[in-house]
């Protein structure tokens, strides 16, 4: 068992309160930092119920550097796993600079910091987002990075930024080089099968599986299923779900990876986390009808802007790398969505 310390930013948001349950289970020491913008304390009081173990909670501001720095020399970690950030694309559109400000700015004070104190070890939450339009549909990670919208921008300026900082160390030949795993999650759903905590998005959701799970409870009266005349084997959007479970033992596995031979010297590298096919929306209804025994009213709407018919993940370097691949089905996520949903029907408050 490791003692390290562990500083999660974000860590009380949706992934990142289920990486705190997987990183306290494996033996490490969590400490957080989240503004509790899009979150509750609730979350990590449920991690702390559901480990049996504590977590050392500070509620700052990533781009606060004094409180930063104070944290760190208070706990000394060893790795960090970086969450922070706002996700919303649509609001994004609309709000760049906030994007751009708690995204790009915020790792800009962070990594600062890291450097300060020594600490160069970071897992960051990149995106699928940041892969350019292709005509593929199956996405290696060596595909070109062009993303689409101001909240994929800033995840795609983050990651060079990761890699300028990872560069300059090899070429200074530094005895400490960072080792940067940039992971690429695809589409997070699902909940810890205790039902203590899981998504909870702000008012009316914009991702599928919360907005399905919303219609099933009754807070929400119907679906729109966003376009049935993509080139799809139903017609609808196609999308490589994956576990929340699944995706944060994929952190763990990188943290593991830090000691391989490929991060040794130092590196910055970009792995997909994803199952490698997909589900279309049609899938994810039909699916969840049968798993809960609910019927979920839909529409058949217009395509919403910007989004793309299909695509999946190759998680083929995941595997061959950090030595993960998902275990959970589609019945797992919609079973502990369900799970979630119904035991916490106002989510955490
Ligand atoms: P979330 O909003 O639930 O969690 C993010 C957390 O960061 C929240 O608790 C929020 O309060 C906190 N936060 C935001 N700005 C902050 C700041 N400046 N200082 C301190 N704390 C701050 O979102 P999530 O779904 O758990 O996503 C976590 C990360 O994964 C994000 O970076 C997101 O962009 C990325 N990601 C998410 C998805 C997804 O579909 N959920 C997919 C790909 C990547
Ligand atoms: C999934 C499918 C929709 C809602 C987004 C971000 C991406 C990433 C994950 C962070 C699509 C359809 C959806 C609805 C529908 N986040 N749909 N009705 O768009 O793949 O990815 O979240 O990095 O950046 O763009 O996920 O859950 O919104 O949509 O028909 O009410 O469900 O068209 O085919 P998406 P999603």
């Amino acid at each position: 068992m490791s003692h390290h310390t562990v500083l999660v930013t974000g860590g009380a948001g949706y992934i990142g309160s289920h990486a705190c349950v997987e990183l306290l289970n494996a033996g490490f020491n969590v400490v957080v930092v989240d503004n509790l913008s899009n979150s509750k304390v609730t979350s990590l009081n449920r991690v702390e119920a559901i480990t049996g173990k504590l977590v050392t909670f500070y509620e700052a501001d990533i781009r606060d550097k004094q409180s930063l720095s104070d944290i760190f020399s208070k706990e000394q970690p060893s790795t960090v796993i970086h969450f922070a950030g706002l996700k919303a694309v649509g609001e994004s559109c609309e709000q760049p600079h906030l994007y751009y400000h708690n995204n790009v700015f915020g790792t800009l004070v962070l990594t600062e910091v890291m450097q300060e104190h020594n600490v160069k070890q970071l897992v960051f939450s990149s995106s699928a987002t940041v892969y350019g339009i292709t005509d593929k549909t199956q996405y290696s990670e060596d595909l070109p990075i062009g993303a689409i919208n101001p909240y994929g921008r800033s995840k795609a300026m983050v990651e060079d930024i990761l890699r300028d900082l990872a560069a300059a160390d090899s070429k200074t030949k530094s005895d400490k080089p960072w080792k940067i795993a940039l992971l690429r999650y695809f589409n997070p759903i699902g909940a810890h099968e205790s039902g203590l905590i899981g998504e909870d998005p702000n008012g009316i959701p914009n991702n599928l599986m919360p907005y399905v799970a919303q219609v099933a409870i009754g807070k929400l009266p119907q679906l729109a299923v966003f376009g049935d005349d993509y080139p799809t084997k139903d017609g609808t959007g196609v999308r490589d779900y994956i576990h929340v479970i699944d995706l944060v033992k994929g952190h763990i596995s990188a943290i593991h990876a830090f000691k391989n031979t490929q991060f040794i010297s130092g590196n910055c590298k970009a792995y997909n986390l994803g199952a490698g096919h997909g589900y279309s929306v049609l899938d994810i209804i039909n699916t969840f009808e049968k798993v809960t025994g609910r019927t979920i009213n839909y529409k058949i709407s217009p395509r919403r802007d910007g989004d793309l018919a299909e695509y999946y993940a190759n998680p083929d370097l995941a595997l061959k790398e950090l030595n993960w691949k998902v275990e959970k089905t589609l019945q797992d996520m919609i079973a502990d969505t369900w799970n979630w949903q119904s035991k916490n029907p106002q989510g955490y408050q």
